[in-house]
């Protein structure tokens, strides 16, 4: 009996002992199973969020793709835009006449070379009141808009002023053209040519091509036609394309718009006005666009300048044969920004030379070069030698930038420059 309940005893805890084992197994591999299961959804999650992952970063640079195409049509679209507009700007351009009958030569240009009529209507001033001269403008009928300076008042001048009588007329008749093309015609922007002007066949094209950068670059203030080294021999004539900038103002044919107008018109000088405008209370370190082959020339010798300067010099100035396509031309080198710190490190690579060595052509290497002063007189001595012209209207020297006065001579670019260390204009400098 008591062996029997021994191997029932015994039974039971086998039973026990295997259902433990069972239950531990079954839970074992229950176990083993989650981890599986949790193992494989941590890959698949895994795999998901790369997926997902990679899928957003493909939505995102497609979106960033979206945005920079639309970024780059609407820039486009600006581009095309300002260019239509600026293309369809009506530019007047405003000749000052006085007693010259030679009138004529300049109107027959202009109109000769004008691409439309309505887009640059010609304003005739007419100062002094010269019937002959009147006579000679009206001929032109409608083709151009004769306008009158009504004062004809004798103007007070100092004594010693007397002889000069002329720059007092001068300036009182521009000032009175400028007001009435601006304030009275109401037109944004002009062109100012003198009665004995010759102008280029791209005279037009010059202008128009160069007036979304007088718009959009604060700091210049003028567009000229004139190179004051625009002489043979001291420019590259088969580089008729190539643009300046120029603290110095070179006058002769340029444009100014309304807003530089309503700056300067208060307080517009009585007598003198181009040596006035270059001042630095008016320039304000602005600069003008100028070009490499000028796009007008003077042909009057009696005038209110000296003949003698005419003989010397003006007579020698080329004008432009060849017409540029300034409009269709990319001319954004122009621009401050972009222009200075190329002509700065393009001027300060040349190699220095010395006068002598130029002029007796024994400079072996191509490119550029450069040729340095110091001094005001080291300056005047250089460019008379040169042929360049070698004055200075309140420290700026004709043509200069940054100090830097460039030409062309014998084949290459010469640049007559400071030191790096160059510190400013000195107004003292005349
Ligand atoms: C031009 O017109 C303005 C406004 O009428 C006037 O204040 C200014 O003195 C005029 N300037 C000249 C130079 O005539
Ligand atoms: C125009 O020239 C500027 C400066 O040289 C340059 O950055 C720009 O890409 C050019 N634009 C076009 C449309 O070629």
């Amino acid at each position: 009996m008591r062996m029997r309940r021994t191997y029932f005893i015994g039974f039971i805890l086998l039973v026990w002992i295997l259902i433990v084992y069972l239950t531990v197994k079954k839970h074992q591999i229950v176990v083993s199973d989650k981890t599986d299961q949790v193992q494989n959804g941590l890959q698949q999650l895994e795999t998901g969020i790369a997926e997902q992952f990679k899928i957003n970063k493909n939505f995102i640079s497609t979106l960033h793709s979206i945005i920079e195409a639309k970024k780059l049509d609407a820039i486009k679209e600006n581009e095309v835009s300002t260019k239509k507009e600026f293309k369809g700007t009506v530019i007047p351009i405003l000749v000052i006449a006085c007693n010259r009958i030679s009138v004529n030569r300049c109107l027959d240009q202009l109109i000769q070379y004008r691409p439309n009529p309505d887009q640059f209507p010609i304003i005739v001033s007419q100062d002094c009141n010269h019937p002959e001269t009147t006579e000679v403008i009206e001929r032109y009928g409608s083709q151009v808009l004769l306008i009158k300076q009504p004062d004809q008042n004798e103007i007070d001048i100092p004594p010693k002023e007397k002889k000069f009588r002329g720059y007092f007329k001068i300036a009182r008749h521009y000032g009175w053209a400028l007001n009435q093309t601006f304030f009275n015609f109401n037109f944004d922007v002009t062109i100012v040519v003198e009665d004995d002007l010759d102008v280029a066949p791209d005279f037009f094209e010059y202008f128009l091509g160069t007036y979304p950068l007088l718009v959009k670059d604060p700091s210049l203030w003028c567009v000229s036609a004139w190179n004051d080294n625009g002489k043979i021999g001291l420019i590259n004539e088969k580089k008729s394309e190539l643009l300046y900038r120029s603290d110095f103002f070179p006058g002769l044919g340029w444009m100014l718009t309304k807003n530089l107008w309503q700056e300067l018109c208060n307080k517009w000088p009585r007598a003198y006005w181009d040596d006035w405008i270059r001042q630095p209370e008016q320039r304000k370190d602005r600069a003008c666009i100028r070009p490499e082959v000028s796009r007008t020339k003077t042909f009057g010798k009696i005038g209110v300048s000296n003949g003698l300067f005419f003989e010397k010099h003006l007579k020698y100035i080329k004008l432009n044969e060849a017409f540029v396509p300034f409009t269709k031309m990319n001319l954004s080198y122009l621009m401050k920004d972009i222009y200075d710190s190329e002509f700065v490190r393009t001027v300060y690579q040349s190699a220095v030379v010395s006068y002598q060595e130029l002029k007796d052509d024994r400079i072996t290497y191509d490119g550029s070069v450069r040729i340095i002063y110091h001094t005001r007189e080291a300056y005047k001595r250089t460019a008379k030698l040169l042929g360049l012209m070698d004055d200075f209207k309140s420290g700026v020297p004709r043509t200069g930038y940054k100090g830097i006065v460039t030409f062309h001579y014998k084949g290459r670019t010469v640049y007559l420059a400071p030191n790096l260390n160059w510190k400013g204009y000195d107004p003292t400098w005349s």
